[in-house]
C-alpha cells in the first residue's frame, strides 16, 4: 500500500488518504491548513491513534508556517493556541497529544527567534516521526509474529492496520510479521459498527495484500469462538493506562471477556507512545462521545424511529487482567503491567 500520509514541501500541503470513502472510492483529501487538519481529524477522515498522532505533526507544520507568512505580532502565543486546538481535536488517542508535544520540545530546545525558522525545524521533525511509525510497526510485527502459529485464525476489532499508523500497522503489523516470516495466517475483521472501520478498512488492507479475510458482524464473535474458528485475537489501542488497562474501539471490551471465556489469547498491539503514564488506570481515559448521526444512519438512510435516542461512545476500556500481552516495539510486555510498562519506559529512555 502506497503511503496514504504524504505531505507535499512544494505546495505546503497535506494529501490524507479519505477513509471515509473507502473501500469504494480511493481520493486524497487535501489540508492547506492546521483547520484543514481538525476538520479532518474530527470527521475521520485519518483515524487510528498513530496515524492521528502523525497527522497533528503535520498539522502543526501549517500553522507554524502559517503563523510565520500571517502573524506580525506576538507569534508565540498565536501559535501556542493553534496547537492547543490541535491537540484537542480528539480526546481518547493520547498520541495526538503525544505528538503535539514532542513538537512543542522542539520548539522549546530550539528557541527560534524566528516562527519561518521554527517551521523548518517543525518539518523536519514530522517527516522522522512519520518515517519513525513504520519501524515501530515492524518491530511491533516482529515481536507479534512469535505469539501466532503456522494455519491460526486470529479475529481483530476496528483498523490497527497501515491506514491507522503511518503504514504496516500495529494489530494487522502482527499479522503482517507472521505472514512475512511464513505462517499462514487467515484473519476474521469484526465489522465494527458504526463507522465499520473492519469491515471498510481491515477487510480492504488485507484484500490488497492477499492476506485470506472474512468479515463477520461485531454479533457474531461468541458464536465463532464456540464454534472455534478463532486462534488468537490481535487488537490496537488508542491509551494504554500505566496499569495495563487499554481503551481501544466500541466492541473491543466484550471481545475481551468472550475470549477470556472460551479461552483464547487476546493481546493487544501499541506502540509505546500509546501508553500514558499520566493516568493509574482505565477510569481516568476520556471516552469520545461522536455525533448521533453515525449511529442513526447507514449510507445515508435513517434506521432508527426519529425522537428514540442512540449512544455512540467509540471506545471502551478493557481491564487488564483480560489482556495476555501488550506488543509493543520493545518486545511483549506481559503482567503484571506497571513493571513491565515501567521497564519498558526506562528501556526506552536509555
Ligand atoms: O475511531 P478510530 O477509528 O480512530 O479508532 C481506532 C481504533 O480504535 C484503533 O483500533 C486504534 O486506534 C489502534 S490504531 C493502530
Amino acid at each position: 500500500m502506497k503511503p496514504h500520509i504524504r505531505f507535499d514541501t512544494g505546495e505546503m500541503a497535506l494529501h490524507l488518504l479519505d477513509q471515509r470513502l473507502l473501500p469504494t472510492e480511493c481520493s486524497d483529501f487535501v489540508c492547506h491548513s492546521m483547520d484543514d487538519v481538525i476538520r479532518a481529524l474530527k470527521d475521520m477522515v485519518v483515524r487510528g491513534a498513530p496515524a492521528i498522532g502523525v497527522t497533528a505533526a503535520w498539522g502543526c507544520v501549517l500553522a507554524a508556517d502559517k503563523t510565520a507568512r500571517e502573524t506580525a505580532g506576538d507569534w508565540r502565543a498565536v501559535l501556542d493556541d493553534m496547537l492547543v486546538r490541535l491537540a484537542a481535536a480528539r480526546p481518547t488517542a493520547v498520541n495526538l497529544r503525544w505528538a503535539v508535544e514532542r513538537m512543542r520540545g522542539v520548539w522549546e530546545a530550539a528557541a527560534p527567534d524566528d516562527c519561518e525558522a521554527l517551521t523548518g525545524l517543525f518539518l523536519r521533525e514530522a517527516d522522522a516521526m512519520q518515517k519513525e511509525d513504520v519501524e515501530i510497526c515492524r518491530a511491533i510485527g516482529h515481536h507479534g509474529a512469535t505469539l501466532l502459529y503456522d494455519g491460526d485464525t486470529v479475529l481483530t476489532h476496528c483498523n490497527a492496520g497501515a491506514l491507522a499508523t503511518a503504514g504496516y500497522g500495529t494489530a494487522l503489523g502482527v499479522i503482517r510479521g507472521a505472514v512475512d516470516a511464513g505462517k499462514r495466517i487467515a484473519v476474521i475483521a469484526d465489522e465494527t459498527r458504526p463507522f465499520l472501520q473492519g469491515a471498510r478498512l481491515t477487510a480492504w488492507e488485507l484484500a490488497q495484500d492477499n492476506i485470506p479475510v472474512t468479515v463477520a458482524c461485531d454479533n457474531a464473535c461468541a458464536l465463532l469462538m464456540q464454534k472455534g474458528l478463532v486462534d488468537c485475537v490481535v487488537v490496537g489501542a488508542d491509551r494504554i493506562a500505566s496499569n495495563g488497562d487499554t481503551a481501544n474501539k466500541i466492541g473491543t471490551h466484550g471481545v475481551a471477556i468472550l475470549a477470556r471465556h472460551f479461552d483464547i489469547p487476546f493481546y493487544v498491539a501499541a506502540p509505546i507512545s500509546t501508553i500514558d503514564t499520566r493516568i493509574a488506570d482505565g477510569t481516568a481515559i476520556p471516552i469520545e462521545k461522536r455525533p448521533d448521526e453515525e449511529v442513526r444512519t447507514v449510507g445515508g438512510r435513517d434506521l432508527v424511529p426519529e425522537g428514540v435516542p442512540v449512544y455512540n461512545f467509540a471506545f471502551d476500556v478493557t481491564p487488564a487482567q483480560l489482556i495476555s500481552g501488550i506488543v509493543t516495539e520493545k518486545g511483549v510486555l506481559r503482567e503484571p503491567y506497571d513493571a513491565s510498562i515501567a521497564r519498558a519506559l526506562r528501556e526506552r529512555t536509555a
